[in-house]
């Protein structure tokens, strides 16, 4: 017998990139609780196969989030809105600087004045700006909490830009928060992994879960004593409305992710274990990988007392589970070893 339809709620929500890794997973919450779900997204690095091909409550734009915006009727009001779009991944922003400064900063401002000038009949859509570990910068303590200073390399070094350009939108959003009573919330994402997540744009797990599939060298930038913490996005997402659910979150900035450091070594090891691969681990200059001049961080993990506190996060996924997940996500899409190409 199908199951019986989850009943519908009178919210309509906003996710913008809402077709991308930590989106889709996102809207697929939403749906499940009952919202209407519109979708906008550029499919730059996004896919419209993350979401349902058809669902009645789910309405897909294709656009540039700026165009569409403009282009929603003036009765177009939503109760909720996330804010996920944005030019992801460091060999991206490597690659085209100035698209991604433009994309995190123009987006993210047009967005927010979007939900000042819609309002609701209770005032102005609770929103929610996607956030990054990467405004920590260089980290100067260990682990980074939401009121640490920071310190950037110099802007002669592009990776830095991005960091810049996300701790820009936040400042945006806390400033509509004091100017306009806008109910936002930031939070910084760590490492999020987990099905979906592709590895073309330079995120290390689908990286090596796919040359582990296919029996590839796994490549190392550095010696691999660099370490991360992996959050799953399926503990992940479901944080997102919760905040963004209680009143008191409002004008407040929150950590989400793992706290378990892993080094990024280990982390190929693991791949390989847990997959049974066969893959050699080669070890690749960062100059090689990047060029010249990129600076990376020895550690990044993140103090999760406030969203603990706040809404009782606490990560129960595996990254064993997350690897098998993922490489399951993946194997759709990448031949394993001695398949035909
Ligand atoms: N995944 C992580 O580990 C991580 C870590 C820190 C922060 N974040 C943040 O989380 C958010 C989602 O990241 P993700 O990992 O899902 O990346 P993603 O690339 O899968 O998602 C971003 C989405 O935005 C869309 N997009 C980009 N520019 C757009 C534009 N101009 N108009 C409309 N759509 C546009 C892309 O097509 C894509 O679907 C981003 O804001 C990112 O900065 C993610």
């Amino acid at each position: 017998m199908a199951p019986a339809p989850t009943p519908a709620s009178s919210r309509h929500c906003l996710v913008t990139g809402g077709a991308g890794f930590v989106g889709s997973h996102l809207v697929g919450l939403l749906l499940a609780r009952g919202d209407r779900v519109t979708v906008v997204d550029d499919l730059s690095t996004g896919r419209r196969a993350n979401l349902p091909a058809s669902h009645e409550r789910l309405r897909f734009i294709e656009a540039d989030l700026r165009e569409a915006l403009h282009a929603l009727g003036k009765g177009e009001v939503f109760d909720e809105i996330y804010h996920l779009a944005a030019a992801v991944g460091v060999k991206l922003v490597i690659a085209d600087p100035i698209r991604a400064i433009e994309t995190n900063i123009e987006q993210a401002a047009a967005l927010l004045r979007f939900a000042i000038d819609r309002p609701t009949a209770r005032g102005p859509a609770p929103t929610l700006i996607t956030s990054s570990s990467e405004v920590y910068g260089k980290g100067l303590r260990s682990p980074f909490r939401e009121d640490d200073d920071v310190v950037y390399g110099p802007t002669t070094v592009s990776r830095w830009s991005y960091a810049c350009a996300k701790a820009i939108d936040e400042h945006l959003a806390l400033a509509y928060h004091s100017q306009y009573s806008l109910p936002a919330v930031v939070v910084r994402l760590f490492n999020t992994v987990g099905p979906r997540q592709a590895g073309e744009y330079g995120m290390v797990l689908p990286r090596f879960v796919a040359a582990a599939i296919e029996g590839r060298p796994i490549e190392v930038y550095g010696d691999g004593s660099q370490s991360r913490c992996f959050c799953d996005v399926r503990d992940v997402a479901p944080a997102l409305p919760r905040l963004l659910g209680d009143a008191a979150c409002h004008g407040r900035v929150f950590n989400i992710g793992a706290e378990t450091p892993i080094t990024i070594r280990r982390l190929a090891e693991t791949v390989i274990e847990t997959l049974g691969s066969r893959s050699p681990i080669v070890h690749v200059d960062y100059a090689q990988a990047y060029g010249s001049g990129f600076e990376d961080l020895a550690a990044r993990r993140p103090d999760l007392t406030r969203v603990r506190e706040a809404i009782g996060f606490t990560p129960a996924i595996t990254l064993e589970q997350t690897i098998r997940d993922l490489a399951s996500s993946l194997g759709a899409t990448a031949p394993l070893a001695g398949s035909p190409r």
